[in-house]
């Protein structure tokens, strides 16, 4: 221990005597262990597609209508955090290292996005100019008006060139705008679904507009990012895509019934029966709950154990389906072997699932302020995320709450004590670490070491520091 004291004394000094060399060597090390890009920022890589993301977008979502246009343009004005097309465009990035010899070069995608018909000139003659490389025509896109004043956009985008050095292919530069205008329409009825006030720090889209204006605004995105998606011309994009839209409604009604343990055959509040299903259509509801009391022959850990699975299946489907199609996506247009997209899909689903439970993390412990949304909203709302699932797993009894949305009077203080007690928050950090840590090593089997490697893990490291 006296050695040790000594040794730390002699330490000490030596650093105060040569207090301006240390600081160098220190330096010098950090930036020996330090990948030079961290040193500056991580997004500097893709700096030039984040910067001009949203004014791309403008031209992929222009209405003639006003009003419309407001509306779909709101979130856009502000700063999100845009954590998808950075994936997209980073994960672009670090695919480009993979050596041409080791991709199917002729699966390259780089074959530059159509341009826009909606917005370029009218063809001379309506009815009998011939589709233009299997786009419809104009007349037909315009609807029953050729020059439908809805329609018309901004000017249409500059065409796209394949950038060899940064390697990021135009197709993935246009799946990244269709990631965050996807995103965007859900967050817009979202905030109707869930009755939201705020978002990104100011009135939410159904505050600002109406609930009405903000589900149609919703929909118009969606609509133009389908456009967008089936001029990428690649079937299997363009099916992981759309189905990443019906993932997110699928999370969404899962969401909706909240746990494992409700009924599925009544909705408010257990008031109202379905209707019943048609008989001919055989679409009866799949029943998926687990019998909800332990009396039923199951324990409180198998119970806790389904309503786990149900909860990170719904996380999957609301939050880390479209991560990680896109993902998978942007390694499929760069011609990666079949291993490699399998990595790619596997760190999206990792990496979004991770993200999802560090919001559900930080609905418990950061105030609305510095949200720039709602806080303590999941409560409120009757969810019950991870954080309540852990405090659950401790004490049984808080199963009838959970049960009914918290909608007693004081469900909702005893279940936040509850998570307070029994460390549900670090619970859940604990739960998300394990998704990060999957989602780094499926970074380092895809990937070869490069800059836009080191901050594609340099993101994923920081979904866990992060205030809001
Ligand atoms: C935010 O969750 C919401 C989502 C991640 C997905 C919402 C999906 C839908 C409303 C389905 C409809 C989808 C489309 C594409 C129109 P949150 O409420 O936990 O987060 P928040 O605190 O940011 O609101
Ligand atoms: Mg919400």
């Amino acid at each position: 221990m006296m050695r040790c004291c000594a040794k730390v004394r002699v330490h000490t000094l030596n650093a105060h005597r040569s207090k301006s060399s240390f600081s160098a060597a220190l330096a010098a090390v950090s930036k020996l262990v330090t990948p030079s890009i961290m040193l500056r920022n991580p997004v500097s890589l893709v700096s030039n597609e984040m910067n001009t993301l949203a004014k791309n977008i403008m031209a992929l979502i222009g209405s003639g209508h006003p009003v419309l246009n407001r509306v779909t343009s709101y979130y856009f004005e502000t700063e999100g955090k845009k954590v998808r097309p950075l994936l997209v465009l980073l994960l672009s990035r670090a695919l480009a290292e993979i050596p041409l010899e080791q991709r199917t070069q002729n699966l390259i995608d780089s074959v530059d996005v159509p341009e826009d018909p909606i917005y370029s000139r009218p063809p001379k003659s309506l009815l009998f100019e011939p589709p233009a490389n299997n786009l419809s025509p104009l007349d037909i896109l315009h609807g029953i008006k050729p020059l439908n004043p809805l329609t018309k956009g901004p000017e249409p985008l500059p065409e796209a060139e394949f950038d060899h050095d940064r390697g990021i292919l135009p197709k993935q530069r246009r799946l990244a705008e269709i990631v965050e205008m996807i995103h965007t329409a859900s967050l817009l009825h979202d905030d109707v679904i869930d009755h939201s006030d705020t978002r990104r720090g100011r009135a939410s889209g159904n505050v600002a507009f109406t609930n009405k204006m903000a589900v149609l605004a919703g929909d118009f995105l969606l609509g133009r990012a389908t456009v967008a998606i089936s001029r990428l011309r690649n079937p299997e994009v363009a099916e992981l895509m759309s189905n990443s839209i019906a993932n997110l409604v699928e999370g969404e009604f899962m969401q909706l019934q909240n746990t494992a343990v409700e009924d599925t055959s009544v909705i408010n509040q257990g008031t109202k029966p379905l209707p019943a299903a048609s008989k001919t259509l055989n679409n009866e509801v799949h029943d998926y709950r687990v019998p909800r009391a332990v009396g039923e022959g199951f324990t409180h850990e198998q119970i806790l154990e389904t309503a786990f699975d149900y909860y990170l299946h719904k996380t999957y489907l609301k939050t880390a389906a479209l991560i990680s199609k896109s993902s998978r996506a942007a390694a499929i247009l760069s011609g990666v072997d079949r291993t490699v997209v399998d990595q790619c899909y596997e760190f999206g689903k990792n990496i979004g699932i991770c993200f999802q439970l560090v919001d559900d993390m930080l609905d418990f412990t950061v105030s609305a302020k510095n949200l720039g949304k709602p806080a303590g909203a999941d409560l409120e709302l009757g969810i019950a995320t991870s954080p309540v699932l852990f405090a659950w797993k401790a004490d049984p009894s808080l199963g009838p709450l959970i049960e009914r949305n918290f909608s007693h009077p004081g469900d909702i203080e005893r279940t936040a004590e509850a998570v307070a007690k029994y460390n549900g928050v670090l619970e859940t950090r604990k739960l998300a670490e394990r998704y990060r840590d999957q989602a780094l090593s499926n970074l380092r089997k895809a990937l070869p070491e490069s800059d836009a490697r080191s901050a594609l893990e340099f993101l994923t490291n920081s979904i866990l520091t992060r205030g809001k």
